[in-house]
C-alpha cells in the first residue's frame, strides 16, 4: 500500500538516501543536501516536504518551497524541488502522486504560481509550461534554460512582468540551477 505523508525531521536519513540513489553522482550530493536542508527551513509560508511510503519504507520524496517577488506581498509563488523516486520504484506513478498531492495542497493555499526546473517532457503532463515561466527570471542563470517551467494555480493580473524571483536559503546555491 502507498501512503503519502508530510516528511518529518526523523526521516532525514531516508530522504538523503532516496536522492543519493536516484540522481547521478555528479548531482546527488547537492540534491540530497537540499532535500534534507528543506526539513530545517522555517519559512512563511511554509516549506512542504512529502514522502511516499511503501510497505513501511520511504521510497520517494518531493519538496516545495516559497519563492518571492521583491515589493509584491500579495503574490504567492512556490518552487517544486527536489523530486526523486528510488530506482526500483520508478514508473509506478509515485512521482506523479507526489506532484499531484503537492499541487492540491498549494491550490488550497491560494498560491498563484508553481515553478519547477526540470524535464519539460515529464512535467508537461501536469500542466507546467516554459511560456508561463519565461517572464519570471530565476535566481541564477540556468544551465538548461528550456527546463524553466511554471504552472498557474491562481491568476494574478496585478503583477508587473517581467520580474525577478528569489528563493529560500536552501536553494540559494548556483550549483542547484
Ligand atoms: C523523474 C522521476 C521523479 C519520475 O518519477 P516516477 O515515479 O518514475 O514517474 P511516474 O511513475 O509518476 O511517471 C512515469 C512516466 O513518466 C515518464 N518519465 C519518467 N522520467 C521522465 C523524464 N525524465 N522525461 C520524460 N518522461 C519521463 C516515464 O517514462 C513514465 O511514462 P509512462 O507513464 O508513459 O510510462 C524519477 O524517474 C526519478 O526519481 N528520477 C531521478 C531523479 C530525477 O531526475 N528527478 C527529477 C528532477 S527534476
Amino acid at each position: 500500500m502507498i501512503n503519502i505523508r508530510n516528511t518529518t525531521k526523523l526521516d532525514r536519513d531516508s530522504v538523503r538516501e532516496i536522492h543519493l540513489c536516484a540522481f547521478p553522482e555528479n548531482e546527488n550530493q547537492a540534491v540530497s543536501k537540499l532535500a534534507v536542508d528543506l526539513l530545517d527551513e522555517d519559512t512563511t509560508p511554509e516549506t512542504i516536504s512529502l514522502v511516499a511510503e511503501v510497505g513501511g519504507s520511504l521510497v520517494a520524496n518531493i519538496g516545495f518551497s516559497p519563492v518571492t517577488i521583491h515589493d509584491n506581498q500579495e503574490w504567492s509563488g512556490y518552487i517544486l524541488a527536489p523530486l526523486a523516486v528510488k530506482p526500483e520504484y520508478q514508473k509506478s506513478q509515485l512521482g506523479s502522486g507526489l506532484i499531484k498531492n503537492g499541487i492540491e495542497q498549494l491550490s488550497n493555499k491560494d498560491v498563484n504560481m508553481l515553478f519547477v526546473y526540470g524535464d519539460p517532457k515529464y512535467y508537461g503532463k501536469f500542466g507546467f509550461k516554459p511560456e508561463l515561466a519565461s517572464n519570471y527570471a530565476p535566481p541564477y542563470t540556468l544551465k538548461h534554460s528550456f527546463g524553466w517551467l511554471a504552472l498557474t494555480l491562481k491568476e494574478d493580473i496585478s503583477i508587473q512582468l517581467p520580474t525577478q524571483i528569489s528563493c529560500i536559503d536552501s536553494l540559494n546555491h548556483p550549483e542547484l540551477w
